[in-house]
Formats: structure tokens, C-alpha cells, sequence
């Protein structure tokens, strides 16, 4: 049975939803494809079509963002999205042949970098990609979370309507975006998409409440004395404690749920009892697949002045070669070299490492990098740390 691979084009999209919700369990309406039509671009999509009969049996394609690395310029990154092959066609190389079509288009468009979110952990790593943030359950007890007595009250926050929202809070998440590393930036129609807040979309909660503030932003549902965070950002800490504070004030609220916050997020800090904050879930958030190596570590900054030659191991041939980097606080730059390698790693511990969620030192443990010196080990450790942890804060 031969399988050949297309571009998707707008007329396609019904069969991209029943392959994909055979996949996932999803049953998609009229009304769900009208919504997406605003959010999926056809023609970054492949299908994998059956020689046999023409039908879709495999799909994957991407949507384009932004991702801020640690103190730097924003990357441009297609985040990798609906990928699924129909269960009559598995493990024949369906998907392989997918992310090969997708990866080599990015590259040939000078895409630095492609990004997603994995159904499982074991599919990925073998084309590349190595987790860049991590994504967390938070649960808040709210009766136990008291702010400590000399923790401010900068007020400032109040009710907003979506039609606020959609004028003034892209503008808050993209100030957000460029101070948090590893955000992912949304695009005015995923705004839209997001917007819509369809009954399906709310998963059993109401609406969507919006909480604003003019530097942050949350939108919540009320679910059953549960309080679901669904959105979360803040360009100033007084902006952040501002809305943690009305959201502890909600009376009637047992417990407030959220994936919208990082685990470095000060709350904690700022409780009598930190204990009413407990991470009830940790899990692999983005994942990054560096294309072009230059482009991706010249794009961040690094916390001390570090000047060292990395051998990237890459069986794709994207982003594989030697390359010297030479960077500080200030700005940076990444070039071949023909220079010997001072660290080696393969492709996926470059995205781990590049956004500075995952140590230097614990891929090394890991014998997914090595150093000859542990001084210089030491030295690239600590110039890719982040200030904060890196975080997405958009699912897709
Ligand atoms: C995951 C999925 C797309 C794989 O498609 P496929 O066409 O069967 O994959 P391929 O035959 O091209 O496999 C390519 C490689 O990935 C491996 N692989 C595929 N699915 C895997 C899985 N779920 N876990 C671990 N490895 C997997 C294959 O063994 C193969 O390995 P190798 O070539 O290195 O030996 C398909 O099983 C699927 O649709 N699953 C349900 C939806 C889903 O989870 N999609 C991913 C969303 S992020």
C-alpha cells in the first residue's frame, strides 16, 4: 500500500478533523471547523493520503509563533501541532515521512527552531526535539493561603468583558512575552479562536471570567467551589501580587486550580504557610527542535561572559556542526568554526539547554553531553541559566 504526502488546501479541513478526532476522541461540529478555519492555516499542513483509496490517513502540520529565549530576541518557531496517523496505517513510517516534509520546509524558510507539545513522551526525541519547558498542576488552598502581614496591596485590578480584553490584553501578553522565557507568543486570531469560549472549551466550568489589570492579566471558571486559572500573565511583580490577591479574596472558593503559572512563580514566598500551594503535577510543557544552530543560541542571552565551541550532533543534518559561541549579559553571537569542540551534545540536549530549564551539568550527568574540562562544563552552566524558569503559557 503506497501512501503519498500533500499540502492541505482549505477544502481539506473535514478530513483533517476526522482523522485527527479519530485520534483524540473528538467529535467536531460544523460550528468547530468554522472556528478553526481562524486559527489553521491549510497550506502549513501535510496529509498523508492512501494510494489506495485517496483517503487522509495521515496528518500534522503547525502553527506560527514567536519564543523568547532567556534575555533575548524572540525566535521565530512553526509550533508543531494535529499530528496523527490513522490506526489502520500505524508504524509503517507515516509520521516519519510527515516531520521530514514539515522540517525540511521550516529549514528551507530559514526557521530556526520548531516546537510542540507531545501526546507521549517516547515519540519525539528521535526527531530532534528535547524538552524546553516544563508544564505544572497547581493547587491552591485558598482558606490556608494567608499573604504575610507586610506583603503590599497595590490594587489596581478589576472586571473587564471580552470585548476589553481583545483590545488591551494582547498587548499586556506580548510585554509579558518579551521579559518571560520560553512564552509563546499569540497571534490576534488566536486571540479570537481563544475568545470564542465555546461550551466546550469551558470543560464543564462557566465562561470565562477576565481579571485586568494595565500590566497582567487572568482569566478564570468557576467549576464547583474551584476556582480554574486558565490564563495567568503579569509584566510587573506588582501587577502579579495585585491579581493573586484578588483571586485569594474569592469567597466561596475552596481551591483555585492552575497550569497558567510557572513553579518559580513567588506566591509561595509570599504566604504565612507555603504549604497552601502544592505542585500536584509536573510534566514535559514545550518541546524545541533547533534547525539552524547560530540562529537559536545568537537569539538568547547569557547570564556570565562565555566564549566555547560546541559540536552539535544532529543525524538530520539541520542543525549538526561545530560552532563557536561567544556571548555575555549584553548580547551574543554563534558562528561555524573549524576550532576544536570544548562540549558535545546531540540535537535534543541543544533544545533542552538553549532556554535554560535543564542544566548543562544534568545533561552531562545524563551522558547527553560532554565536556572535556569540568571547568568549562562549569563555565556553560552557569551562562545559560534564566532568571526566571522557562515557561510557555499557551497550550496548543
Ligand atoms: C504517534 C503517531 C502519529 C505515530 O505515527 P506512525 O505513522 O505510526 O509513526 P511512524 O511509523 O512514522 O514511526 C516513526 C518512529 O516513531 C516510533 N513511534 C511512533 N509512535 C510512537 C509512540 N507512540 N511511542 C513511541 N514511539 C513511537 C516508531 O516506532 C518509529 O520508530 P523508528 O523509526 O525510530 O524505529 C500515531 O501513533 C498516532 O496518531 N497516535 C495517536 C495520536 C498522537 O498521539 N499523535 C501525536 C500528537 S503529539
Amino acid at each position: 500500500m503506497t501512501v503519498a504526502l500533500h499540502r492541505a488546501t482549505a477544502d481539506d479541513l473535514p478530513a483533517m478533523a476526522t482523522t485527527d478526532g479519530r485520534a483524540f476522541g473528538i467529535d467536531y461540529s460544523e460550528q468547530d471547523l468554522t472556528d478553526l478555519r481562524l486559527i489553521l492555516d491549510p497550506d502549513r499542513f501535510v496529509l498523508a493520503r492512501d494510494g489506495g483509496g485517496g483517503e487522509v490517513v495521515g496528518v500534522a502540520g503547525s502553527f506560527p509563533f514567536e519564543i523568547t529565549p532567556p534575555g533575548g530576541v524572540p525566535i521565530t518557531a512553526e509550533g508543531v501541532t494535529w499530528v496523527s496517523v490513522a490506526a489502520t496505517h500505524r508504524r509503517r513510517g507515516i509520521l516519519r515521512s510527515m516531520m521530514g516534509e514539515l522540517h525540511s520546509g521550516y529549514a528551507g524558510a530559514g526557521t530556526p527552531l520548531a516546537v510542540l507539545a507531545a501526546s507521549e513522551g517516547g515519540i519525539y526525541g528521535r526527531f530532534g526535539y528535547g524538552v524546553a519547558t516544563a508544564s505544572r498542576d497547581v493547587e491552591i488552598d485558598r482558606a490556608r493561603a494567608v499573604l504575610r502581614a507586610d506583603v503590599p496591596d497595590p490594587a489596581g485590578v478589576r472586571f473587564a468583558d471580552t470585548e476589553e480584553v481583545r483590545e488591551r490584553v494582547p498587548a499586556i501578553h506580548r510585554r509579558w512575552c518579551a521579559v518571560q522565557p520560553g512564552a509563546l507568543s499569540r497571534p490576534p486570531r488566536w486571540w479570537e479562536f481563544a475568545l470564542l469560549d465555546r461550551p466546550h472549551q469551558r470543560r464543564g466550568g462557566t465562561s470565562r471570567f477576565h481579571l485586568l489589570h494595565a500590566d497582567g492579566y487572568v482569566g478564570y471558571r468557576l467549576d464547583s467551589g474551584v476556582c480554574r486559572v486558565v490564563d495567568f500573565f503579569a509584566v510587573t511583580e506588582e501587577a502579579r501580587l495585585a491579581l493573586w490577591r484578588v483571586l485569594l479574596r474569592m469567597d466561596l472558593v475552596r481551591t483555585i486550580t492552575t497550569e497558567a503559572v510557572a513553579d518559580d512563580d513567588p506566591l509561595r514566598w509570599l504566604l504565612t504557610d507555603a504549604r497552601a500551594v502544592r505542585t500536584t503535577g509536573v510534566a514535559d510543557g514545550v518541546w524545541a527542535r533547533v534547525l539552524d544552530t547560530p540562529a537559536v543560541l545568537a537569539a538568547r542571552r547569557y547570564a556570565v561572559e562565555v566564549d566555547v565551541v560546541l559540536q552539535v550532533d544532529d543525524p538530520d543534518g539541520y542543525a549538526g556542526g561545530r560552532f563557536r559561541v561567544r556571548g555575555g549579559p549584553d548580547g551574543a553571537e554563534c558562528a561555524p568554526t573549524e576550532a576544536a569542540a570544548d562540549l558535545c551534545l546531540d540535537v535534543p540536549a541543544l533544545g533542552a539547554v538553549a532556554f535554560g530549564g535543564t542544566r548543562a551539568h544534568t545533561l552531562a550527568r545524563a551522558g547527553r553531553l560532554s565536556a572535556d574540562a569540568p571547568e568549562v562544563l562549569g563555565r556553560f552552566d552557569a551562562a545559560c541559566a534564566a532568571d526566571r524558569e522557562p515557561y510557555a503559557g499557551t497550550h496548543f
